[in-house]
């Protein structure tokens, strides 16, 4: 049972007996051979109904503005969002997310506590059209501030001044009020989850409570539980015109460098009542959806975020990787990590790509027509 080196270099071709050394047993090669193969033994798998769409809402009228940096992506008014509605659902897409970009922008982001405001119309407007498509209204105050902060700001002469904390600050608990008044409005239009995106501490509890009270008790609170301070968010802060005009978010989302403190973050949220834990963004935090997978019982959600969007397109249009293969993988491996639901751009690309019948040639090499998931 020895390795008899040939005279070429290569191992001897021997019987059974003389099976040599470095030859090996297990050969996991052989459930990889074919397309059957590897569909048989598939871990994962990936479908329309995995994602949940982002749409930008806007006013005006027959709006449907191209976000640059985020190819294929628009902000649309409200009247032109049934369209979208029929297109997504009829992909299998069961639920869409709402990011209003307002008429008016104040210090409180008021229009995000306004019945008449941007995404109570648009929810309506969803509604009418498409009952079927779950709605989830993300709850940040961002995109409605003038400050570009999501909440109440410390500042001198605001009734909730701190001279203790410094100017330019947000303020946490002022801002729970506010995001109890924004649950409920978006609650009566219609939303089936609302989505806090702010990393306010006690927001879930806040408004659990708010919504329970105004007799919402059926509206699911789909938390964002661990959401980075990221440079991914680059591209949505055009797509929302939410920059912040001053500072960063770094005083409130959390560090990059740190995954125990995103399941204490999470854990908070479980006990104040979270029906869904969101992990954002997906690819980067893979490790932390991973943990928040193996740790709770609860739906875990990772949003792919503008940046991972934009990184994808800018290197496909420069002909460098396959958009369609990358953004497949990409999903796909959000999914392994433990994310049941993917909050993604891709969307409505990916339901197309996953419908259809034919494979890649370089997948397979032959035709066929087995629906090709990425492998
Ligand atoms: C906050 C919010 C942000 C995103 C979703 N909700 C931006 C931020 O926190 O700065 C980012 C989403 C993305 O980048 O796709 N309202």
């Amino acid at each position: 049972m020895k390795a008899v080196p040939a005279t070429d270099g290569s191992l001897a071709d021997g019987g059974p007996e003389d099976v040599p050394v470095g030859r090996p047993v297990v050969r996991p090669r052989r459930l990889r051979r074919t397309a059957g193969l590897r569909r048989l033994v598939r871990e994962t798998s990936l479908g329309p109904s995995d994602f949940v769409y982002p749409l930008f809402v806007r006013p005006g009228r027959d709006v449907e503005r191209p976000i640059a940096s985020m190819p294929g992506q628009h902000q649309h008014s409200v009247d032109r969002l049934a369209d979208e509605a029929r297109q997504i659902s009829a992909l299998g897409i069961p639920a869409v997310i709402l990011f209003g970009i307002p008429e008016t922008k104040d210090a409180l982001g008021s229009d995000a506590c306004r019945a008449g405001g941007i995404v109570p119309r648009a929810i309506r407007a969803l509604k009418e059209v498409a009952p079927e498509l779950v709605v989830i209204a993300d709850l940040c105050f961002c995109e409605y501030t003038d400050h570009g902060h999501c909440g109440r700001i410390n500042r001198a002469g605001d009734a909730h001044y701190s001279r203790h904390l410094p100017e330019g600050y947000l303020l946490n608990d002022p801002t729970l009020a506010l995001l109890q008044r924004a649950a409920v409005v978006h609650a009566e239009a219609g939303a089936d989850v609302v989505a806090p995106s702010g990393m306010i501490d006690g927001m879930v509890g806040a408004i659990r409570t708010a919504l329970d009270r105004a007799g919402f008790e059926h509206v699911a609170v789909m938390s964002y539980a661990a959401k980075y301070a990221s440079a991914f968010y680059g591209p949505f802060r055009e797509a929302a015109e939410s920059r912040p005009g001053f500072g960063d978010r770094s005083q409130s989302q959390l560090d990059p460098a740190n995954g125990r403190e995103a399941l204490r973050e999470v854990a908070l949220d479980v006990a104040e009542g979270a029906d869904i834990l969101m992990i954002k963004p997906a690819l980067p935090y893979l490790d932390v959806i991973s943990a928040v997978r193996r740790a709770y019982d609860l739906p875990v959600a990772a949003y792919q975020v503008s940046g991972e969007y934009a990184m994808l397109h800018a290197a496909a249009a420069n002909g460098w990787v396959d958009l369609r293969r990358t953004a497949l993988e990409s999903l796909t491996a959000v999914k392994r990590a433990g994310a049941v639901l993917i909050l993604t751009y891709f969307a409505k690309d990916a339901a197309r790509w996953l419908a259809e019948a034919d494979p890649p040639p370089e997948e397979t090499g032959q035709r066929s027509a087995i629906p090709w998931t990425p492998s």
